[in-house]
């Protein structure tokens, strides 16, 4: 009798094995434990539309970039700008209904991107780096560990040029080629785009609406490419931010130690005013923009920058080329809505 009440040593193996099995597979969803990877008929309308506009003529022979080995994480935060991306193409802050701002560091990867990187992780401020396709191969692990510090990396073109000025397979070729090599070397699929100078035009939004990118400007300027001290960073970014703001700084093109230097500062009196930081797409997410900006029917001439080869396989350009020669944006008397589309 009480032989068959008792379920059988090889029963309760195979129960045990089933039940550890589950919880294996429970726990998995990815190496980092993020659970946002589309599987299968998981991935939404929006996931799908992210990748679209992805695979065709977007490589030249110059500018080729390998083809992702593995599929992209597409966040949800990327699903959330692929949606917004439908309204509001171009965008230079958030509503200004929260506390929030986001810190965003353009013309990188580059050599004070660690350093640059290394503080902002150490004051815990989720930040946004716009990236150049053509550095990012040169800097892998930077690339890796900015992502896997819980910071975005977005898309700012391949070679820095003012894509008002290019062709449309030109134009695609910058943006595609450099979202390929964030999707290789980042393992994410970027939802952002900030245009080089900020110079964008109606045309260029048209052709880039399939991609689904929200275009970001920014509302706060640190000019910190025209030999501004640490200082007066700070004194500007904490005289001028406000909620919603997304504050326009480098880690790339040029020397960035003050730009380095004054990330403490910003950090910490804005965190004395109230002030709370997140990447650009979670700003967008909690703090939705207002409206859409229009569109510029054109920008002003900016100066040429040498545009910068693709070097084949040669030395690295450890120098970013970019190092921006025309001021984009001029600060405004009272700090709020410079127009960095002039
Ligand atoms: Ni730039």
């Amino acid at each position: 009798m009480a032989r068959s009440a008792r379920p059988p040593l090889w029963l309760a193996i195979i129960i045990g094995l089933v039940l550890l099995v589950g919880v294996a597979w429970a726990l998995g969803g990815g190496p980092d434990g993020q659970s946002d990877v589309p599987t299968g008929g998981g991935a939404t309308t929006d996931a799908v539309a992210a990748r679209t506009a992805s695979d065709g003529g977007t490589t030249t022979a110059t500018t080729r970039t390998p083809r992702a080995t593995s599929e992209p994480r597409i966040t949800r935060e990327r699903r959330a700008m692929a949606r917004l991306a439908r309204h509001n193409l171009q965008v230079r802050a958030g509503g200004g209904r929260s506390k929030l701002v986001a810190l965003t560091f353009d013309d990188g990867p580059g050599p004070d991107t660690m350093a640059t990187l290394r503080e902002l992780n150490r004051l815990k401020v989720p930040s946004t780096f716009f990236m150049l396709g053509q550095l990012v191969r040169y800097h892998p692990d930077t690339v890796k560990a900015i992502v896997r510090h819980g910071h975005e990396v977005a898309i700012h073109t391949w070679s820095h040029p003012d894509i008002t000025t290019l062709s449309r397979t030109e134009l695609e070729n910058q943006i595609f080629d450099t979202r390929a090599a964030l999707r290789r070397y980042a393992g994410v699929e970027p939802g952002l785009f900030r245009p080089p100078y900020g110079s964008i035009n109606d045309r260029v939004v048209r052709q880039l609406r399939p991609a689904r990118l929200v275009h970001l400007l920014w509302d706060v300027d640190t000019r910190d490419w025209t030999g501004l001290s640490s200082q007066e960073m700070v004194d500007m970014v904490l005289a001028t931010a406000t909620g919603g703001s997304v504050v326009l700084m480098h880690d790339g093109g040029g020397n960035r130690s003050q730009t380095v230097g004054a990330i403490d500062g910003i950090v910490t009196g804005l965190r004395a005013k109230g002030y709370e930081f997140t990447t650009a797409s979670r700003l967008l997410m909690e703090d939705p923009p207002l409206e859409s900006l229009p569109a510029p029917a054109s920008t002003a001439p900016l100066q040429s920058t040498p545009t910068p080869t693709a070097p084949d396989g040669s030395a690295p350009p450890e120098l970013n080329p970019d190092a921006p020669t025309t001021p984009v944006s001029s600060p405004s008397p009272n700090g709020e809505g410079p127009s960095p589309v002039e």
